[in-house]
């Protein structure tokens, strides 16, 4: 018979109420949010990188500003999910730690280069739309401060997924060139943008797991179908193709057929083969380490502070 603690969080789960800090857990399902939710964090964080790349060259200061504004947000969401990752007992150094040297991961999306500055928009519209459409349902997350952290997030996606669709409008009402870069851009990106729902459902190993804790609410096809159904229609109002020849409208299905990213690449860039998995985690280490100071500051200020108190 489960003990009384298992009971209640049996409970709750099916009640579909949240699982708080201090409530009883089962050690497996703390370590899948610590798993989970550090990698999101670690994505964030990792994020800023790509988008960065263009900061110093954005086009006009009104861009300049909006891009500053979303790779700054970017950094918020990173802390609000270590924050949630530490209410679970998790330690933000040691998570850091572990993402330097390769034990945890973070989304493969961000190991491809930002070549032109239409990526900054395709990185908006499809990789903050895909973000939205996997971090809506994460909002009704079993655990409280996950849920209520993805909350605030997809309120600040929603607004970067709109600078970026409205950066490849302004481009596609430009010239040739320019729209010649929108749809370059769409060619390289869409397919890394169908892999940040993860590996097919028959090689998802924690899914099922993370459904029946109600951490996860869809699979990671049901996810990526909802974002192809999504992207079609504003990719034809953008005017650009997406590149994929067996992209179709299925009317039994009421969805779009669509054809099968390279599971292969995927593996690669998880793996940390990926065109910039060394760069992006040479930067991050730097910047930590470059950061020692202030946080060896933080603290002898902290204890100072302790040591004056009556
Ligand atoms: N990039 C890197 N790793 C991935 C990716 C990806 N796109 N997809 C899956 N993986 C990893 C998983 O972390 C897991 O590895 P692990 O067990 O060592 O942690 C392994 O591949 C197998 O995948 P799944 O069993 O399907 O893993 P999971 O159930 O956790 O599903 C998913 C993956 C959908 C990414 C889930 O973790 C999730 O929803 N996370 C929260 C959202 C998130 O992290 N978004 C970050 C990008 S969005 C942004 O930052 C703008």
């Amino acid at each position: 018979a489960p003990t009384d603690e298992q009971a209640y969080f049996d409970a709750v789960l099916a009640a579909d109420q949240r699982i708080e800090p201090r409530d009883w857990m089962p050690d497996a399902y703390r370590a899948n949010l610590i798993r989970q939710i550090a990698q999101h964090a670690h994505s964030e964080i990792i994020g800023m990188q790509p988008e960065a790349n263009w900061l110093t060259r954005a086009p006009s200061l009104r861009r300049k500003a909006i891009l500053l504004a979303k790779i700054q947000d970017e950094a918020g969401h990173g802390l609000y999910l270590y924050s949630a990752a530490e209410t679970l007992g998790a330690d933000r150094g040691e998570l850091t730690e572990w993402l330097i040297s390769g034990r945890q991961k973070y989304s493969s999306i961000f190991n491809y280069p930002t070549l032109n500055f239409a990526d900054v928009g395709v990185i908006g519209w499809l990789v903050d739309g895909a973000a939205i459409c996997n971090q809506v349902p994460l909002c009704r997350s079993s655990f409280g401060p996950y849920g209520r952290a993805m909350i605030r997030v997809c309120k600040e996606e929603s607004f970067h997924q709109r600078q970026g669709y409205e950066l490849l409008m302004t481009m596609m009402r430009g010239t040739d060139a320019q729209r010649h870069m929108v749809q370059e851009a769409v060619d390289r990106w869409w397919w890394p943008a169908l892999m940040m729902f993860g590996p097919p459902d028959g090689d998802s190993p924690n899914t099922e797991r993370s459904m029946r804790w109600r951490i996860k609410r869809h699979t990671n096809d049901e996810l990526r179908q909802r974002f192809v159904d999504m992207s079609v229609p504003q990719a034809e109002a953008l005017g650009v193709t997406l590149p994929d020849p067996e992209l179709s409208w299925n009317d039994e299905r009421g969805s779009h057929d669509f054809g099968e990213p390279d599971w292969a690449e995927l593996s690669q860039v998880i793996a940390g083969n990926g065109a910039c998995n060394a760069q992006r985690i040479e930067v991050r280490r730097a910047a930590h380490e470059g950061g020692a100071w202030v946080r060896e500051a933080a603290a002898a200020f902290a204890d100072k502070n302790k040591e004056m108190r009556p």
